[in-house]
């Protein structure tokens, strides 16, 4: 079966990749990790990604202070080069300009930690808890110029309880993400 070559990147503990590494092993998965990218240097999934023999480079943001497109033009050159054909954000902290967005429309999906559009940005399990919402969950999404607003491929529940902290609702969620991710790009790549 043809294994797209995929990207993800990351810029922290890259649990997310994990599972779509997981994932990419089964030989009838349809898709093979080329590269893993992180802005951050220290990101722990880039040595998770090497010890499962991955190339995974640094591109570090901080060596182009103001200049959002040269970072994203670095970071693109190396996307290409390495072939890639789809993108997975996995835990991406820094928001993409136009000009990536733009060379990836379509081709480039992001995994959140809510039932979009409920919550884009941060702190959701907290901001779901405050308004006592009784379902919270996460989505897969084709990534567009907005933040957290492109088209849904995919969403995962759960219900929340009386009892969560959270951190007992983040980990659920998180659950719930390594499951949908690798599940939803399966399904983007099979419609392609
Ligand atoms: C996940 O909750 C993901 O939904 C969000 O950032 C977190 C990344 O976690 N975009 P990890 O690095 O994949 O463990």
């Amino acid at each position: 079966m043809k294994k797209t070559p995929i990207a993800i990147l990351i810029s922290g503990r890259g649990s997310n990749m994990n599972a779509l590494i997981e994932a990419c092993a089964r030989p009838d998965y349809p898709a093979r990790i080329a590269l893993v990218l992180s802005n951050n240097p220290d990101a722990p999934g880039l040595e998770t990604a090497r010890a499962a023999g991955l190339d995974a480079v640094a591109i570090d943001h901080r060596l182009f202070p103001r200049d959002r497109d040269g970072h994203e033009k670095a970071i693109d050159r190396e996307l290409t080069n390495a072939g890639v054909e789809a993108i997975c954000l996995a835990g991406y902290m820094r928001v993409l300009t136009p000009y990536l967005v733009g060379r990836w429309q379509g081709r480039m999906l992001n995994i959140h930690p809510s039932l979009l559009p409920a919550y884009p940005g941060l702190d959701t399990h907290a901001r779901a808890l405050a308004a006592g919402d009784a379902e919270h969950g996460c989505t897969v999404h084709l990534v567009t110029d907005g933040v957290d607003e492109g088209p849904v491929l995919a969403q995962a529940r759960v219900k929340v309880l009386e009892s969560d902290t959270e951190q007992s609702l983040a980990s659920r969620v998180l659950e719930q993400e390594h499951l949908l991710y690798p599940a939803a790009l399966a399904t983007f790549l099979d419609k392609q």
